[in-house]
Protein backbone atom coordinates (compact mmCIF):
# COMPACT_ATOMS: atom_id res chain seq x y z
CA UNK A 1 0.00 0.00 0.00
CA UNK A 2 2.79 2.44 1.05
CA UNK A 3 4.24 1.55 -2.56
CA UNK A 4 0.89 2.39 -4.27
CA UNK A 5 0.94 5.25 -2.60
CA UNK A 6 4.20 6.54 -2.68
CA UNK A 7 5.39 5.53 -6.53
CA UNK A 8 1.95 5.51 -8.34
CA UNK A 9 -0.55 8.22 -7.11
CA UNK A 10 0.78 11.63 -6.99
CA UNK A 11 -1.49 15.67 -6.75
CA UNK A 12 -4.47 15.30 -9.10
CA UNK A 13 -3.98 15.77 -12.26
CA UNK A 14 -0.24 15.37 -12.28
CA UNK A 15 1.25 13.05 -14.65
CA UNK A 16 2.82 10.41 -12.71
CA UNK A 17 6.39 8.94 -13.31
CA UNK A 18 5.99 5.50 -14.63
CA UNK A 19 3.20 7.37 -16.88
CA UNK A 20 6.37 9.39 -18.54
CA UNK A 21 7.80 6.73 -19.75
CA UNK A 22 4.94 6.71 -22.48
CA UNK A 23 5.74 9.58 -24.23
CA UNK A 24 9.88 10.44 -22.66
CA UNK A 25 10.91 7.42 -25.08
CA UNK A 26 13.58 7.30 -27.88
CA UNK A 27 10.53 7.64 -30.18
CA UNK A 28 10.27 10.82 -29.39
CA UNK A 29 13.27 12.58 -30.98
CA UNK A 30 11.24 11.50 -34.36
CA UNK A 31 8.98 14.82 -33.46
CA UNK A 32 10.13 16.65 -30.71
CA UNK A 33 13.85 17.50 -31.70
CA UNK A 34 14.73 20.30 -29.12
CA UNK A 35 17.84 21.47 -31.59
CA UNK A 36 15.15 22.12 -33.64
CA UNK A 37 12.53 23.61 -31.03
CA UNK A 38 14.86 25.85 -29.72
CA UNK A 39 17.32 27.13 -32.01
CA UNK A 40 18.09 30.31 -32.74
CA UNK A 41 16.87 30.93 -29.16
CA UNK A 42 18.81 28.84 -26.79
CA UNK A 43 23.41 29.64 -27.01
CA UNK A 44 26.04 28.71 -25.92
CA UNK A 45 26.74 30.07 -22.35
CA UNK A 46 22.66 30.71 -21.73
CA UNK A 47 21.00 29.75 -18.26
CA UNK A 48 17.90 28.14 -19.33
CA UNK A 49 14.93 26.50 -17.07
CA UNK A 50 13.00 23.60 -17.48
CA UNK A 51 9.98 23.67 -14.96
CA UNK A 52 8.09 20.64 -14.74
CA UNK A 53 11.08 18.43 -16.70
CA UNK A 54 9.73 14.92 -15.64
CA UNK A 55 12.59 12.64 -16.55
CA UNK A 56 14.63 15.60 -18.36
CA UNK A 57 14.18 14.90 -22.19
CA UNK A 58 14.03 18.74 -22.92
CA UNK A 59 16.57 19.14 -19.90
CA UNK A 60 18.99 17.17 -21.55
CA UNK A 61 18.78 18.03 -24.90
CA UNK A 62 19.01 22.05 -23.64
CA UNK A 63 22.32 20.69 -21.70
CA UNK A 64 23.65 19.95 -25.41
CA UNK A 65 23.12 23.68 -26.74
CA UNK A 66 24.37 26.00 -23.70
CA UNK A 67 27.79 24.11 -23.47
CA UNK A 68 30.61 23.72 -20.88
CA UNK A 69 29.56 27.64 -20.09
CA UNK A 70 26.16 27.21 -20.03
CA UNK A 71 23.54 25.75 -17.08
CA UNK A 72 20.01 24.15 -17.01
CA UNK A 73 18.10 24.21 -14.16
CA UNK A 74 16.06 21.22 -13.92
CA UNK A 75 12.82 21.48 -11.39
CA UNK A 76 9.93 18.98 -10.84
CA UNK A 77 8.00 18.45 -7.89
CA UNK A 78 8.50 14.45 -7.79
CA UNK A 79 11.65 13.31 -6.82
CA UNK A 80 11.36 10.50 -8.83
CA UNK A 81 11.20 12.30 -11.92
CA UNK A 82 14.50 14.37 -10.90
CA UNK A 83 16.64 10.96 -10.30
CA UNK A 84 16.10 9.42 -13.59
CA UNK A 85 17.03 12.71 -15.21
CA UNK A 86 20.01 12.63 -12.71
CA UNK A 87 20.67 8.92 -14.50
CA UNK A 88 20.06 9.84 -17.76
CA UNK A 89 22.09 13.29 -18.13
CA UNK A 90 24.91 11.35 -16.52
CA UNK A 91 25.00 8.36 -18.90
CA UNK A 92 25.36 11.00 -21.94
CA UNK A 93 27.62 13.26 -20.24
CA UNK A 94 26.08 16.59 -19.41
CA UNK A 95 25.08 15.73 -16.02
CA UNK A 96 27.24 18.73 -14.68
CA UNK A 97 25.81 21.16 -16.47
CA UNK A 98 22.30 19.91 -15.31
CA UNK A 99 21.10 21.45 -11.75
CA UNK A 100 18.08 19.44 -10.36
CA UNK A 101 15.41 21.41 -7.66
CA UNK A 102 12.73 19.93 -5.77
CA UNK A 103 9.93 22.24 -5.72
CA UNK A 104 6.87 22.29 -3.75
CA UNK A 105 3.73 22.33 -5.83
CA UNK A 106 2.56 25.71 -4.46
CA UNK A 107 6.19 27.27 -5.06
CA UNK A 108 8.98 26.99 -7.69
CA UNK A 109 11.31 28.34 -4.91
CA UNK A 110 14.45 29.64 -6.83
CA UNK A 111 15.23 33.09 -5.03
CA UNK A 112 18.78 32.75 -5.64
CA UNK A 113 18.43 32.98 -10.05
CA UNK A 114 15.51 35.81 -9.57
CA UNK A 115 16.28 37.59 -12.96
CA UNK A 116 18.64 35.18 -14.27
CA UNK A 117 16.77 32.63 -16.30
CA UNK A 118 17.61 33.59 -20.20
CA UNK A 119 15.21 30.88 -21.46
CA UNK A 120 12.58 29.15 -19.59
CA UNK A 121 10.60 26.11 -20.57
CA UNK A 122 7.23 24.36 -19.51
CA UNK A 123 6.21 22.06 -22.02
CA UNK A 124 3.02 20.02 -20.87
CA UNK A 125 3.37 21.01 -17.43
CA UNK A 126 1.25 24.39 -16.52
CA UNK A 127 -2.14 22.81 -17.03
CA UNK A 128 -0.80 20.29 -13.91
CA UNK A 129 -0.28 23.29 -11.72
CA UNK A 130 -2.52 24.10 -8.60
CA UNK A 131 -2.42 27.43 -9.28
CA UNK A 132 -1.59 28.76 -12.85
CA UNK A 133 -1.87 32.68 -12.31
CA UNK A 134 0.99 32.21 -9.18
CA UNK A 135 2.99 29.57 -11.38
CA UNK A 136 3.18 31.40 -14.50
CA UNK A 137 4.01 34.79 -12.38
CA UNK A 138 6.44 32.91 -10.84
CA UNK A 139 8.02 32.00 -13.88
CA UNK A 140 7.91 35.53 -14.93
CA UNK A 141 9.88 36.67 -12.20
CA UNK A 142 12.50 34.14 -12.61
CA UNK A 143 13.55 35.17 -16.33
CA UNK A 144 15.60 38.47 -16.65
CA UNK A 145 14.64 41.12 -18.76
CA UNK A 146 14.99 40.60 -22.60
CA UNK A 147 14.75 36.40 -21.64
CA UNK A 148 12.68 34.41 -23.70
CA UNK A 149 9.76 31.94 -22.43
CA UNK A 150 8.83 29.20 -24.57
CA UNK A 151 4.98 27.78 -23.29
CA UNK A 152 3.89 24.64 -24.65
CA UNK A 153 0.86 22.54 -23.62
CA UNK A 154 -0.71 19.08 -25.43
CA UNK A 155 -3.33 19.83 -28.09
CA UNK A 156 -6.80 17.81 -26.95
CA UNK A 157 -5.56 17.24 -23.03
CA UNK A 158 -5.94 20.77 -23.33
CA UNK A 159 -8.45 22.75 -24.89
CA UNK A 160 -7.66 26.11 -27.04
CA UNK A 161 -9.48 27.80 -24.52
CA UNK A 162 -7.44 26.69 -21.76
CA UNK A 163 -4.44 27.75 -23.72
CA UNK A 164 -5.42 31.15 -24.30
CA UNK A 165 -6.17 31.64 -20.49
CA UNK A 166 -2.62 30.69 -19.81
CA UNK A 167 -1.01 32.63 -22.69
CA UNK A 168 -3.03 35.45 -21.20
CA UNK A 169 -2.06 35.47 -17.85
CA UNK A 170 1.56 35.02 -19.36
CA UNK A 171 1.01 38.60 -20.74
CA UNK A 172 -0.49 40.00 -17.50
CA UNK A 173 2.87 38.71 -15.62
CA UNK A 174 4.63 40.56 -18.20
CA UNK A 175 5.75 38.90 -21.18
CA UNK A 176 4.79 39.36 -24.89
CA UNK A 177 4.27 37.33 -27.43
CA UNK A 178 6.95 36.29 -30.18
CA UNK A 179 5.56 33.59 -32.49
CA UNK A 180 3.55 30.97 -32.63
CA UNK A 181 5.64 27.24 -33.65
CA UNK A 182 4.21 24.55 -35.26
CA UNK A 183 5.36 21.87 -32.26
CA UNK A 184 3.68 18.58 -32.93
CA UNK A 185 0.57 17.28 -30.97
CA UNK A 186 1.00 20.44 -29.17
CA UNK A 187 -0.12 24.09 -28.68
CA UNK A 188 2.84 26.39 -28.23
CA UNK A 189 3.84 30.22 -27.97
CA UNK A 190 6.94 32.21 -27.73
CA UNK A 191 7.56 34.76 -25.09
CA UNK A 192 9.89 37.80 -24.70
CA UNK A 193 10.33 39.60 -21.08
C1 LIG B 1 3.40 15.65 -18.49
S1 LIG B 1 4.90 15.79 -17.56
C2 LIG B 1 5.94 16.61 -18.76
C3 LIG B 1 7.40 16.43 -18.46
C4 LIG B 1 8.38 17.13 -19.41
N1 LIG B 1 8.17 18.55 -19.47
C5 LIG B 1 8.33 16.52 -20.79
O1 LIG B 1 7.80 17.17 -21.72
O2 LIG B 1 8.84 15.40 -20.95
C6 LIG B 1 4.54 17.12 -16.42
C7 LIG B 1 5.58 17.27 -15.31
O3 LIG B 1 5.32 18.49 -14.60
C8 LIG B 1 5.56 18.25 -13.22
N2 LIG B 1 4.84 19.26 -12.43
C9 LIG B 1 3.50 19.36 -12.22
N3 LIG B 1 3.22 20.43 -11.45
C10 LIG B 1 4.41 21.04 -11.18
C11 LIG B 1 4.79 22.22 -10.44
N4 LIG B 1 3.89 22.96 -9.81
N5 LIG B 1 6.10 22.55 -10.40
C12 LIG B 1 7.04 21.78 -11.04
N6 LIG B 1 6.73 20.66 -11.74
C13 LIG B 1 5.45 20.29 -11.81
C14 LIG B 1 5.07 16.82 -13.01
O4 LIG B 1 5.61 16.24 -11.85
C15 LIG B 1 5.56 16.14 -14.30
O5 LIG B 1 6.86 15.63 -14.15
Amino acid sequence: MKFFQKCLLTEPHVCPWWLAYTFDNPFRRLFHLPETIFAPHLKQGMTALDAGCGMGYFSIGMARMVGETGKVIAVDIQQKMLDVLQKRASRTGVGHRIHPHCASPDRIGLANVVGKIDLALTFWMVHETRHIENFVTEISSLVKPGGKYLLVEPRGHVPLDLFQRITDVAVQAGFHVLDHPRIALSHAVWFQK
